[in-house]
Order: structure tokens, then sequence, then C-alpha cells
């Protein structure tokens, strides 16, 4: 039995969910819409054509820092916990059923949330809780601690059918095999021939050319005699330079796997940090109208962990329109025709705002700008009042 979170107003949050909408429009099909309006009647206006079958819902919510920004971000906690729980409530819905959300989170809510998901989505389909550097520079004036990750809390709607594929090898795992013999099978890196347990530490072997080897104290033989003898004759047992130094297994890059596990600390060098996301919205010609993007490269990742090339993606807290970036960039990398659907709300930017000053009224005409900026086409959006 888990532990359960209750606060003044849940029962009423979770009715929420199942009101009517406030809004009836059509939703239109198109590979990549934008839906201007609250997203908790976007969600009830997508369930009919769309329940089951969403196969990643990447969502950032407003953290409740308390600061200022061009969107709203200051509530008790009551109110973020009666705003987010009838979206999850429903977002669940639209899952496929080996589908997987992931929310992007910071200490102001994390522990609230992780409660809440625990309930929505069942502790038992948890994935994991990964940490992101966000930032990479050392915040000096900060009072206590200089705040440089966040998490992305990861569920699956039923974990005994998720669907998640490996993270591919990037180029920096792939720079540690190179061919200084000119190898025909290609790139390799030496790899050691003992191993940490094992039996016959006495064991001795010794190569055609003559080198002598034994495992050094403490550690067994990897292979057998006659697999030592098999893998020098393959050419794949590495003397050195000058052949005759103690042997390493040569480890070949054709021979591995093109995906890795991930694992639960995604740094900054890997999927990008916030200056990053910044200076992408700058590129844009959106520089500083946005507080808070996400890197497209953050997104990608987490596309590349859950959806394959045809999969449906939603994002209802949509903000600057990162996630529909990154899945036409990831589109473009791998040739697929995954799709997605952003929501944000059409609140009016502050008037002495960045966004304000470059023309914009509307946080919803942001995410509108960014999806013509990168695709080059107006995108398809439909408005909810
Ligand atoms: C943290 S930002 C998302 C940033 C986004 N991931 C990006 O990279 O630009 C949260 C966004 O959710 C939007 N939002 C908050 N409440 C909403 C609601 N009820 N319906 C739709 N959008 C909402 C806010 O206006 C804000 O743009």
């Amino acid at each position: 039995m888990g532990v359960a979170l209750d606060w003044p107003g849940k029962d009423a949050a979770a009715a929420l969910s199942t009101a009517p909408p406030q809004a009836s429009v059509e939703i239109p099909e198109a590979d990549h819409l934008l839906i201007a309006g609250d997203n908790l009647d976007a969600l009830k206006l997508l369930a009919p054509a769309h329940a089951g079958a969403v196969k990643l819902i990447y969502i950032d919510p407003p953290y409740n820092t308390h600061r200022r920004f061009v969107y709203a971000d200051s509530f008790s906690t009551d109110e973020w916990l009666s705003m987010i729980y009838p979206r999850l409530l429903l977002a669940r819905d639209l899952l496929t059923e080996d589908g997987a959300i992931v929310v992007s989170i910071g200490d102001d809510q994390s522990h609230t949330l992780r409660l809440l998901l625990d309930e929505v989505f069942g502790a038992e389909n948890h994935v994991a809780d990964v940490v992101w550097q966000k930032k990479y520079t050392r915040a000096n004036d900060a009072r206590f601690f200089s705040d440089n990750h966040e998490y992305l809390f990861v569920y699956a709607r039923d974990l005994e059918q998720l669907a998640m594929q490996g993270e591919p090898r990037s180029e920096a795992q792939n720079s540690a095999y190179t061919n200084p013999d000119g190898d025909p099978r290609g790139p390799w890196k030496a790899t050691p021939i003992h191993a940490k347990s094992g039996n016959d530490p006495d064991f001795t072997h010794t190569f055609s050319n003559g080198v002598v080897w034994s495992p050094l104290p403490g550690t067994f033989p990897r292979f057998s005699h006659e697999r030592l003898d098999l893998l020098e004759a393959e050419g794949a047992i590495w003397f050195g330079r000058d052949g005759q130094a103690q042997p390493n297994r040569k480890t070949y890059l054709a021979d591995l796997a093109e995906r890795v596990t991930p694992t639960t600390l995604w740094l900054h060098t890997e999927v990008g940090n916030t200056h990053e996301a910044n200076t992408e919205l700058k590129d844009l010609g959106l520089g500083g109208v946005f507080q808070n993007p996400k890197p497209t490269r953050l997104i990608r990742r987490v596309l590349q962990l859950f959806t394959g090339p045809d999969d449906l993606v939603l994002d209802f807290f949509a903000g600057s329109g990162s996630t529909a970036h990154a899945v036409l960039l990831e589109n473009c990398a791998d040739g697929g025709k995954r799709r997605s659907i952003s929501v944000q709300s059409t609140d009016p930017v502050p008037g002495d705002s960045a966004a304000a000053k470059a023309g914009f009224s509307t946080l919803d005409e942001i995410t509108a700008a960014r999806l013509r900026a990168v695709a080059g086409a107006e995108p398809t959006v439909v408005r909810l009042g």
C-alpha cells in the first residue's frame, strides 16, 4: 500500500477530469498540431480520437518556482496539485498500452509530484527518476546551493508492456575505438583478458609469438587456452605496438549493439543545457521571449528511448514548442514520421516582457512562431475558445 497524497480540494480537482469540456471544437488531423487553449479541455477533446493512441507524453509543467517568467509560476502547493492532478488523470487514458509519460520537474514540487504520479500511474509502473544537468556553471551568488540539475520522472502506462529502446551509441563512445594496426574488421578497443572473478588463478598461457601471460594477482583468466589460441589466430589479440607487450583482446566496434543501456544521469554534454536551449530559440529569431525552454537534445533523448518512427507524441505544456521541434529533428535524423500534438494556453504575455516587445500578445503565438520557423510553413493551429 503506497503513501497517498492528500490536500484540500483533491476531490474537486479529480472531479474536473470528468466534467464536460468547456469548449466544443473539432480537433483536426495534422502531422504537427498546436492546440491553443487550456490543456484540461484539450485533453478531454483529444480523448475520443486519441485514447490509447499516444506513445509518449512529455510534459514540462510550471515548476512553481515563485519566480517571474513570461508564464505564471507562482501557486500555493494545493493550487498546483489541483491543477496538475486532473490533467494527469486524463493524460493516462491517452497513452498506448506500451507507452510512457516523462515529466520534467524541479525541487519545488518534485516530492509531491512523485507521490501523485505513483497514485495516478501506479507505483509499480515507475520506471526511473532521471537527473538532468541543466546547468554547468556554478551560481556563486546562490544563497546555499547552486541549483544545477532537475528531474525527469518516467512512468510506463504498464511496465510489463513498456516499449523502451536503448540509447544510440554516441560519437564520444565510438571515438574510444581506433584502428592503429589497420585491422580489416575496423576500429577496436583493447579490453582485458582477465576477469575479476572465476577460477584457476595459477593459469598461464603461452602465445605462439612467445609472450607468456598470467592473470594479475587477485584476478582470473577470462578465456580458456583454446579460446585464446583462436583469438590470436584471428588477429584479435593486441600485443602493443612492438608486438611483445602484455596482451589485450580487441573488442570491435562492429560487434557491439548500436544502442546502449541509458543511465539515470543525463549530463549536459550529452543532452544539452538551458543555455543551449536559449541559444536554439535565439537562432530561430526568438531570443529571450520565453524562459526555461528545454534543449531539443534533451527531448530527442526521450524520443529515442520511448518512440519509434511512426509514433504520436503529446506535450500539453508546450511552452516555446521545443517538443515539436525535437520531433521534427528526430524525424530528420532517422527518417521517421513521428507526429506531435502541442498544447499551449492563450495566456497574455506580460506587457513589460521581451515577448511583448517582440510583438507577441499571447503565449501560444510564441509556440506557433517556433513551429513556423522550424517547419518553414504555417503550423496547423486549433483554438479552443
Ligand atoms: C515550463 S513551461 C514549458 C516549457 C517548454 N517545455 C519549452 O521547452 O519551451 C510550461 C508551459 O505550460 C503552459 N501552461 C501552464 N498551464 C497551462 C494550461 N492549463 N494549459 C496549457 N498550457 C499551460 C505555460 O504557459 C508554459 O508555457
